[in-house]
């Protein structure tokens, strides 16, 4: 049988094509917009996701023997705001979960409504990209659009729509809402209230590797499957990611270097940082998870890349890049402001510590290093609630990179497992199908089974011990920066 996995990215959608052993058979890619209409906000156009997932399933199955497809599901980019109105039709573009827009309604919920409250009912805080405090502004800045509200999506959730005709959510996304009680797996009643939600207008939930229907038939005719095909909740990516590499049951933990960054750590019980700063979210795999979250990770380096340097050729920039850990050169890498571990819509990148004698390569070097110090800094979060972590897996754009997964692991001084295929999301959201379609009986049973490491990247103790030199420089950055930083808003 063959398994489909839509990860749907915040650049673009990637559709993966598996079969039952695992082996990917073909991995297609469409992009698609995102807009910045004011400083800080971001959206994007659900009807351009489900354009561009149609046409990329459509390019995925062409050579397949499409009779042997058993099921589709997703990883998701987390926490975008989809409003539909009674017709199902979008009402306004979605708010992504970069959108720095809704400080106002965050500081309402974090200090009126109050933080404790707000971990009682959802485990978490509000951050501006959550999708609570867009719905409060949706209400206060755009009444008509939001008394239109028929139902209340997340990003992947609404493709599952289209292609089941099912309004439904998985735990792991729900989780990211602040609308769901982590704890117990369902909605928040004080929660929906304080927001002005009915239950009706929010998807039922599943957990992730639960089938909420089939293909509609129309959808089974234009791809040419059959009308039997599964259609299985998935996950949000970061969650999904974790089931694609492996990190599923106690204690494991998972990097991604995508447009985010986050560092993922799995566990079987229901934990809350007290500190709020990493999320208590619920797993793919019927448990749960910690994890930080950075909005500007690989976006970073792409950003330097592509707009700042102008060129394509990232690893030739890296090849010039020479000593690891002496770089005097530091990269605060805060594009869309900062979430985890410093919730600060206001926060920007900054590079500090040029002299005359600073090359191009040096500021490269600093954007890969701003990038595993700051991800650096939720690990040190995690070991703040006695979390021990000494190995992690590693995916995203980014971890293609030998040089930065090198950083990584010394910034980090954590044992990096490179795996078969870091295709992350994708292929979790191909196993969750396969799980879903009773072809492996768990998501532990699918990860065992299907996830492979193939080397690892060690920390190097005297290169370790320069970079720890360095993080605590590095960590004395942001505190001095961020009066100025509230200053330029
Ligand atoms: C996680 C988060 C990001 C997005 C990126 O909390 O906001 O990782 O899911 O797609």
């Amino acid at each position: 049988m063959l398994y489909i996995g839509v990860d749907l990215g915040t650049s673009a959608v990637k559709l993966l094509l598996m079969n039952a052993e695992g082996q990917i058979q073909k991995i297609v890619s469409k992009e698609y917009p995102i807009y910045f209409p004011q400083p800080g906000w971001s959206e994007q156009n659900p009807e351009d996701w489900y354009e561009q997932t149609m046409a990329g399933l459509k390019e995925l199955l062409a050579e397949c023997d499409k009779s042997q497809v058993a099921g589709i599901s997703f990883g998701g980019q987390m926490h975008g705001l989809v409003i539909l109105d009674g017709q199902d039709q979008v009402i306004r573009p979605a708010l992504l979960w970069n959108d720095g827009r809704t400080y106002e309604e965050c500081d309402y919920l974090n200090q009126v409504i109050g933080k404790e409250k707000l971990s009682q009912y959802t485990a978490n805080i509000a951050f501006t990209g959550f999708t609570a405090p867009k719905v409060l502004w949706v209400k206060n800045k755009e009444p008509e659009n939001f008394a239109r509200i028929a139902k209340i999506m997340l990003p992947k959730d609404y493709i599952a729509y289209k292609l089941s005709g099912v309004h439904c959510t998985d735990v792991s996304d729900a989780s990211g809402m602040l609308l769901f009680d982590v704890k117990n797996r369902c909605w928040s009643e004080e929660m929906l209230e304080i927001c002005g939600i009915r239950e009706e207008q929010m998807a039922k939930v599943y957990e992730s590797y639960e089938a909420v229907g089939t293909v509609k038939p129309e959808i089974a005719a234009q791809l040419g499957i059959p009308e039997t095909v599964k259609v299985v909740a998935g996950a949000g990516d970061n969650a999904a990611a974790a089931v694609g590499t492996g990190t599923v049951g106690e204690g494991r933990c998972n990097i991604s270097l995508g447009t985010s960054g986050t560092i993922f750590i799995s566990s079987e019980k229901f934990g809350v940082d007290k500190y709020n700063a990493l999320h208590a979210f619920a797993h793919a795999d019927g448990h749960y998870h910690l994890m930080g979250c950075m909005l500007s990770a690989a976006s970073c380096n792409k950003w330097w890349m592509d707009d700042i340097i102008g060129t394509q050729d990232y690893a030739g920039e890296q090849k010039a890049i020479g000593k690891l850990g002496e770089n005097h050169v530091y990269f605060l890498p805060y594009l869309m402001g900062e979430r985890s571990p410093h919730n600060n819509p206001n926060a920007r990148a900054t590079f500090i510590g040029m002299t005359m004698d600073t090359t191009r390569a040096d500021m490269t070097q600093a954007v890969l290093e701003g990038v595993a110090f700051a991800l650096r800094d939720s690990l040190e979060v995690a070991k703040a609630l006695g979390i021990k972590i000494e190995r992690t897996k590693i995916c995203g754009g980014g971890a293609k990179s030998p040089l930065w997964k090198k950083i990584i692991a010394n910034v980090m001084n954590l044992k990096v497992d490179i795996i078969e295929s870091e295709e992350g999301p994708a292929l979790g959201g191909a196993m969750l199908a396969a799980v879903g379609c009773g072809e492996y009986a768990s998501v532990e049973e699918a990860a065992a089974k299907l996830v492979k490491i193939i080397d690892t990247v060690e920390p190097e103790p005297e290169l370790a011990e320069k970079y720890e030199a360095r993080y605590q420089q590095f960590k004395q950055i942001y505190p001095a920066c961020r009066p100025v930083f509230d200053v330029l808003v």
